[in-house]
């Protein structure tokens, strides 16, 4: 048994943020990620931070736009709670020495996304925000905060609704090791690799919210996935993010015809809220057209853009030609693990942040760059909690079923399923066809709880796959209005 104070899986801004907060309380901190440190979504985050922070600003305006963006079935309090307390948490990180860029007045520079009635955004290194900020958070945790890389959770320890811990084992020795923690927290972000087409990492497969799941936590707004507009792609394939402040800045998106498609959708045109956007590339695609990010209108694209520059430079589309091939993917995932912005869940010394958890800040549809913000100020709400809440682990022996898996269908066979039956456009009379279809593969219909410790990491990423995927094309079949991201077509 490895004895910690505090379990973290998962290595993003969620999991940095609270780290970086409790290792100065000096407790025992052990992070362990799925891939190397620094491979997690907030990584690929392009965007940057939205906060209220510039003169003509006013929080209570981000709260409105919040609400609005998230069809006003937010949280309220926890809208307040996040928007509110964001200038002072960013403040007290830039004064931990993180650099956001400057105007050339030398104050902070704020950019525009979509559906943000100002220029709200703060960014660092251009479109390099999210890595930036991961590179500060890991400088700002001291040496009592462990991170274990290449190590997969297998499943939570869980004893009548209480947590003490988390069943890992290595991807590089197979070792399995069993934690005892007094606070063990989900950060492992969400789902994005469940669908063909994603901005996310490739060690996004929902395993927190599956094996949250086979604890007993409750989840919610597990329906809501947010598809971005715009991911670089080519012949069917995506290769990562164009992020939205390049339509901030000014680029326009066009058809293969020329037509600026946007023009008559929305007032708001290409800043139209993102799943709005997101519908309109996807119908005219699956039409057959070929849709274009147009960036003629934008001055030193590349000092700007460098992360998309790369993306693109990479996979031989140049920045010069003025024309980037676009087509939506898996983004953001809304729903989650039901958690208050303290990060409480309803199982004792289980806790959950970031895109994991759902805390009601992004109701139907998540408002552009409030994620890396929910993550460094929940993450912050989280140690103060844990700080202020005693807490100590309960001893017993872990029963591990004896229910094996046998035939698995292919990760591809996943994506295919979940983008038509569950993707951007959901048709009510066809969701079941998909729930059917997870349900075949597996002996218990429930997907409850297996023999981890016989089943190897690949096929219980599957599994927490089908897990996630199930779960949420039940949540699909029981919203039976179209609201946000979560769009209905009756047939
Ligand atoms: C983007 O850069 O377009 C993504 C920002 C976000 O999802 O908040």
């Amino acid at each position: 048994m490895i004895r910690t104070d505090i379990l973290i899986i998962g290595s993003g801004i969620g999991a940095l943020s609270v780290a970086s907060e409790l290792c100065k309380y000096n407790k025992k901190i052990t992070i362990i990620t799925k891939g190397l440190r620094k491979a997690c979504n907030s990584s690929l985050a392009q965007g940057g931070i939205s906060v209220a922070l510039s003169d003509e600003d006013d929080y209570h305006w981000h709260y409105e736009d919040t609400m609005v963006a998230g069809c006003n079935i937010n949280d309220a309090d926890a809208v307040m709670k996040l928007v509110s307390t964001a200038p002072q948490v960013i403040l007290d990180f830039i004064n931990t020495g993180m650099i956001f860029d400057k105007d050339s007045t030398g104050n902070l520079a704020f950019g525009r996304e979509g559906a943000h009635r100002l220029n709200r955004i703060i960014h660092a290194g251009g479109d390099r925000t999210g890595l930036r900020v991961v590179e500060q958070l890991l400088r700002n945790i001291t040496t009592n905060v462990n991170i274990v890389q290449n190590e997969m959770a297998l499943d939570l320890r869980v004893n009548n609704s209480k947590c003490s811990g988390a069943i890992t084992r290595s991807f590089k020795t197979g070792e399995i090791s069993y934690y005892q923690a007094d606070y063990t927290i989900l950060a492992t972000g969400g789902i994005g690799q469940l669908y063909p087409s994603t901005s996310n990492d490739i060690t996004i497969t929902g395993d927190g919210m599956a094996m949250a799941y086979r604890a007993g936590c409750k989840l919610k707004n597990l329906e809501f996935i947010q598809f971005h507009p715009t991911m670089l792609t080519i012949n069917g394939k995506a290769y990562g993010l164009v992020s939205e402040a390049v339509r901030g800045a000014g680029g326009i998106l066009v058809s293969d015809k020329g037509e600026k498609i946007m023009e008559k959708i929305h007032p708001q045109k290409d800043l139209a809220p993102r799943d709005v956007v997101a519908r309109e590339v996807y119908a005219r695609y699956l039409k057959g057209e070929k849709i274009f990010l147009d960036i003629s209108d934008i001055d030193n694209f590349r000092e700007k853009f460098p992360t998309v520059t790369e993306i693109c430079e990479e996979h031989g589309v140049n920045v010069d030609d003025k024309m980037i091939p676009v087509a939506p993917g898996a983004h953001f995932h809304m729903g989650g693990v039901e958690a208050t912005p303290e990060g409480v869940t309803n199982i004792d010394g289980l806790y959950a942040v970031g895109e994991v958890a759902c805390t009601g800040v992004h109701g139907a549809n998540r408002l552009a760059s409030n994620s890396l913000l929910e993550g460094l100020v929940f993450g912050k709400l989280l140690a103060d909690h844990i700080v202020k809440t005693p807490r100590k682990a309960e001893e017993f022996e872990d029963k591990i079923p004896e229910s094996k898996l046998d035939r698995l269908p292919e990760k591809q066979e996943i994506q295919k399923q979940m983008m038509e039956f569950v993707g951007i456009v959901r048709h009510t009379g066809k969701i079941h066809t998909i729930i059917d279809w997870f349900e075949k593969f597996v002996p218990d219909k429930n997907f409850g709880k297996l023999d981890i410790i016989n089943t190897d990491n690949e096929k219980l990423e599957i599994y927490n796959m089908l897990t996630a995927g199930w779960l949420i094309a039940k949540a699909a079949e029981s919203r039976k209005e179209s609201i946000g991201a979560h769009y209905i077509v009756e047939d």
